[in-house]
C-alpha cells in the first residue's frame, strides 16, 4: 500500500546540483527532501569535474559549505595553451581573476557533511522515482523506499537527476525543446597519485590528438587524452595510457612525467546537448538534467551551482515574498547563462582536439594559436571566459 508524505519542494538526484539546491533551501528555510537512486558511496565515488569559477565558490560559501574549498582549493591563476613545441600562457590575472582547483567529489562531500549536520533529509537508493502531474497545482513523486511504496505530495519538482535522469524524460516530447552536438571522440582520463607533470594545467594541441595535464593537489594528477568515442576502457590498462600520453606530450613535459598506479580510469563522451525547457509546469531541471557541455572548458559543474543558485533565489521569492516573477524567469535567465559557456565549450574544443582527417583544419588551429599568442585581446578573451561571465 502506498503511504503519502507531504513538503514544499522534492529534488530528485543528490549530484553537486541537488545537493547545493538542498543546502541553499534549507539556509532559506524552505522544506524539502532529497530523493537518490543511488547509494551516498556511489554517488561520491564519482570522479569527474574540478575547476571552480570564484561565483561557485560564493555559491558554496552561501551554502555554508565554501571554507574546505577555499582553504584547500588550490588557486588557478592561469593556464597553458600549448601546440607542437609552442606555448602561450592565459594569465587570468589580466582580468583580476582567479578559479580554483577542488574537485567535484570534495564538493560533494562537503555539502554531504552539511546536510548531516543539519538534519536534511537525502533519501538514497530510492527506486522508480517518478514525477507526476507536472502540469498541475498539486505536482507529486512517487518511488520506493526501503521496500516500502510511497508518494510525495509538493508545490514544486526540482529535476537535479542528470543527464539520464527520469526528470527530463518525465516532460511530454512535444514540449521538449532540444539542442545537441555529439563530437566523434571522447576523453580516456587517468587519475594518478602523481606530482603534476605541470604545474599549471595545460591544454595540449597535439596533430594526433588532444591531451590534458591537470591535478587535483601537488599529489594527485589528473591526465585526459582524445580517443575515438568507439573506445572502449576494457582495452585499456595504466601502462597503454602512459605510453600513448608521453608520445603526445610536448618534450619539456616528457621529460618531466612521473608515472604510476591508475586510482582510477574512464572514457567520457565529447556532446553540447542543451535542453531549453528548463520548466514544465511546476518542474524545473537543473544541472546535467538540462545541458551537458564537453568538459574542454571546464564548465559542467559551475553551470549546476548557477542553475542551483538561481532556482533557490527564486524559490525563496517565490516563499517568503510571494513573488513568483523569478521562477517565471529562471528559464531564460539560465539560458543566457548557459549558452555562453557552451560556446565556449565548443569553442575550445575546437581548437584543441583533431577534429578531422582535413589538415586544412590543423592549420586553422595553428593560426588561431598563433593570433591568440600574439593578441592580448585573445587571451583576454579566453581568460575572462574561462573564469566566468558576469551574469546579465
Ligand atoms: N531518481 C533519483 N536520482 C537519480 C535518478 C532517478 N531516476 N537518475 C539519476 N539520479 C541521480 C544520479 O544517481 C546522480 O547522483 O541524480 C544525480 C545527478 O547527479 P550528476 O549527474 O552529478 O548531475 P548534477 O548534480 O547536475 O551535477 C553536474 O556533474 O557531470 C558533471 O560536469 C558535470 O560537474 C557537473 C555535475
Amino acid at each position: 500500500m502506498e503511504e503519502t508524505r507531504r513538503t514544499q519542494v522534492v529534488i530528485i538526484g543528490a549530484g553537486p546540483s541537488g545537493l547545493l539546491l538542498g543546502q541553499l533551501l534549507h539556509r532559506h528555510g524552505i522544506d524539502h527532501v532529497i530523493l537518490e537512486s543511488r547509494s551516498a558511496d556511489y554517488v561520491l565515488g564519482r570522479v569527474r569535474a574540478g575547476v571552480l569559477e570564484q561565483p561557485t565558490i560564493a555559491a558554496l560559501r552561501e551554502a555554508g559549505v565554501g571554507d574546505r574549498a577555499e582553504q584547500e582549493g588550490l588557486r588557478m591563476n592561469g593556464f597553458d595553451l600549448r601546440w607542437d613545441e609552442e606555448s602561450c600562457h592565459i594569465d587570468f590575472s589580466r582580468i583580476g581573476k582567479h578559479a580554483t582547483v577542488y574537485g567535484q567529489t570534495r564538493v560533494t562531500r562537503d555539502l554531504m557533511d552539511a546536510r548531516v549536520a543539519c538534519g536534511g533529509i537525502t533519501l538514497y537508493e530510492a527506486g522508480d522515482v517518478q514525477p507526476h502531474d507536472l502540469e498541475s497545482s498539486r505536482p507529486y513523486v512517487t518511488y520506493r523506499h526501503e521496500g516500502r511504496q510511497w508518494r510525495m505530495d509538493c508545490d514544486f519538482i526540482a529535476g537535479c537527476d542528470g543527464f539520464h535522469g527520469v526528470s527530463r524524460q518525465s516532460i511530454p516530447k512535444s514540449a521538449l525543446q532540444e539542442y545537441a552536438l555529439t563530437f566523434p571522440f571522447g576523453w580516456l582520463a587517468l587519475l594518478a597519485d602523481v606530482p603534476p607533470v605541470s604545474e599549471e594545467v595545460a591544454w595540449i594541441n597535439h596533430a594526433d590528438g588532444f591531451l590534458m595535464c591537470s591535478l587535483r593537489s601537488r599529489t594527485r594528477s589528473r591526465y585526459y587524452v582524445q580517443v575515438p568515442a568507439t573506445e572502449d576502457i576494457r582495452h585499456w590498462d595504466a601502462d597503454k595510457f602512459w605510453d600513448l600520453y608521453r608520445s603526445r606530450l610536448p618534450s619539456d613535459l616528457a621529460e618531466k612525467l612521473v608515472t604510476g598506479p591508475a586510482l582510477e580510469m574512464s572514457i567520457a563522451p565529447l556532446r553540447s546537448y542543451v535542453c531549453t525547457t528548463m520548466r514544465h509546469g511546476r518542474l524545473f531541471l537543473v544541472g546535467d538534467a538540462a545541458h551537458i557541455v564537453p568538459p574542454t572548458g571546464a564548465k559542467g559543474l559551475n553551470l549546476a551551482v548557477g542553475d542551483a543558485k538561481e532556482l533557490a533565489d527564486a524559490l525563496r521569492r517565490h516563499y517568503l515574498d510571494h513573488d513568483t516573477s523569478d521562477l517565471d524567469g529562471y528559464r531564460d535567465r539560465a539560458l543566457a547563462r548557459i549558452w555562453k559557456a557552451v560556446r565556449f565549450s565548443w569553442w575550445m574544443t575546437n581548437l584543441t582536439h583533431k577534429m578531422t582527417d582535413n589538415p586544412f583544419a590543423r592549420q586553422m588551429q595553428l593560426a588561431e594559436f598563433e593570433y591568440t599568442r600574439s593578441s592580448e585581446a585573445a587571451q583576454i578573451a579566453i581568460a575572462e571566459n574561462f573564469c566566468g561571465l558576469e551574469t546579465a
